[in-house]
């Protein structure tokens, strides 16, 4: 028989830190735009720009999210099964909170602080960073770790299920598996990655549109719907299937809109494959032309760019030391990526910043970024 003890029973020691910091970075996509969910390759890195969250324990089985964006505080009841809450941005949280607990991890209460230096809805992967901090904060707090791919998809499942949005894999892969200093070249069909190094002799420019992107308007769910239609059509799996030279004796079978959207789907494949070459050459014009083409590709073929992101690239064009510039992201808003001489930097964004305000009247967010890490935990911090 165990003893039974009149004192009051503390809460039992639980594995893993009860009172830390963990911060997960946002992305910026150099090229290989809207492939990850036609099982292409991509190439983001991850940038200094994050979510933050301070992580406590709590003794109960609640959860309380709060943001430094908006008064007020969500409470999430583990004991109860987690459902949406349409267009809130709890659902990100609550979405992980949820994978982990279909996985049958004992997840204790928390509380959570949100803060970010990473723009909301700019097209810098905030949903995916935020999942990813959860996903560590869980981690950290029952003391033990999903493996990393594992991670990555049950965050971007989280954003499926509870954000509504049909993501590809890209933003969960590039915040969990980013390394300093070198982008990530994924394959999303065979999910091999290969790190690969940045030099120091280019520079990555942001510039944000000021131009709020909306991936759940639907406008995102409808051009995976149509690649998978030319797909069918095409009677392949998906259009990662089809090179540029087989494409050219199929297209014919194709109409508006399946021929446009899976044009730039081939295209923007083999432009992702020839920019890594660039790269590893470091012939910097050669990488400027194709986020030069890449961008006119998803103008003109793909119909996601916008007047705004569309401007900030004819302002690049023959500017000194802006070696080439493209949207980046979903599209329809968010930001361009300029690859541009670091020693020109500074006239560089003067430029667009007079160029964009003297149009728009929009002063367009701007800054220059080296890629950086994955998710880091800070515990006990003073
Ligand atoms: C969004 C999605 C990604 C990817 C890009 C477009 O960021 O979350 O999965 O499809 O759009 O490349």
């Amino acid at each position: 028989m165990p003893r039974i003890s009149s004192a009051r029973v503390e809460d039992p020691p639980q594995p893993g830190a009860s009172d830390f910091l963990v911060s997960a970075p946002g992305r910026v996509n150099l090229i290989g735009e809207h492939t990850d969910y036609n099982d292409g390759l991509v190439l983001p890195m991850a940038i200094e720009r994050q979510v933050e969250l301070r992580v406590r324990r709590r003794s109960d089985r609640q959860v309380v999210l709060r943001t430094a964006r908006e008064a007020g505080e969500i409470t999430l009841d583990l004991t109860t099964t987690l459902q949406p809450q349409a267009g809130h941005w709890s659902n990100y949280v609550a979405g992980v909170v949820a994978g982990f607990q279909k996985l049958g991890w004992e997840i204790p209460g928390f509380e959570l602080d949100v803060d970010a230096t990473l723009p909301a809805g700019g097209g810098l992967s905030s949903s995916a960073a935020l999942e990813v901090a959860t996903a560590t904060a869980i981690e950290t707090l029952c003391g033990r770790e999903l493996p990393r791919e594992k991670k990555a998809l049950l965050c971007q499942k989280a954003e499926h299920q509870f954000a509504g949005v049909p993501c590809g894999i890209m933003d969960q892969f590039a915040v969990t598996f980013a390394e300093p200093d070198h982008a990530l070249l994924l394959d999303c069909q065979s999910r091999a990655m290969r790190h690969v190094p940045l030099s120091r002799e280019v520079a990555v420019l942001v510039i944000n549109s000021g131009v709020k992107h909306r991936l759940a308007d639907g406008e995102y769910a409808r051009r995976r719907i149509t690649c998978q239609n030319a797909a069918r059509i095409l009677g392949v799996k998906s259009l990662r299937q089809v090179s540029l030279k087989q494409w050219h004796g199929m297209k014919a079978r194709l109409e508006f809109p399946e021929h446009e959207r899976a044009r730039h789907v081939i295209t923007e494949h083999e432009r992702t494959l020839r920019f890594v070459e660039a790269l590893e050459r470091s012939d910097w014009e050669a990488a400027g032309d194709l986020m030069y083409g890449s961008h006119e590709s998803l103008r003109d073929d793909y119909e996601v760019s916008c007047l705004e992101l569309d401007l900030l690239v004819e302002i690049s064009r023959g500017m000194d030391g802006v070696y080439g510039c493209r949207m980046t992201g979903g599209g329809f808003g968010g930001c361009v990526v300029a690859l541009i001489e670091p020693g020109k930097t500074d006239a560089i964004m003067a430029e667009f910043r007079t160029n964009y305000l003297g149009t728009t009247r929009i002063d367009p967010a701007m800054f220059v970024t080296r890629a950086v890490g994955g998710p880091h935990v800070e515990i006990d911090p003073a």
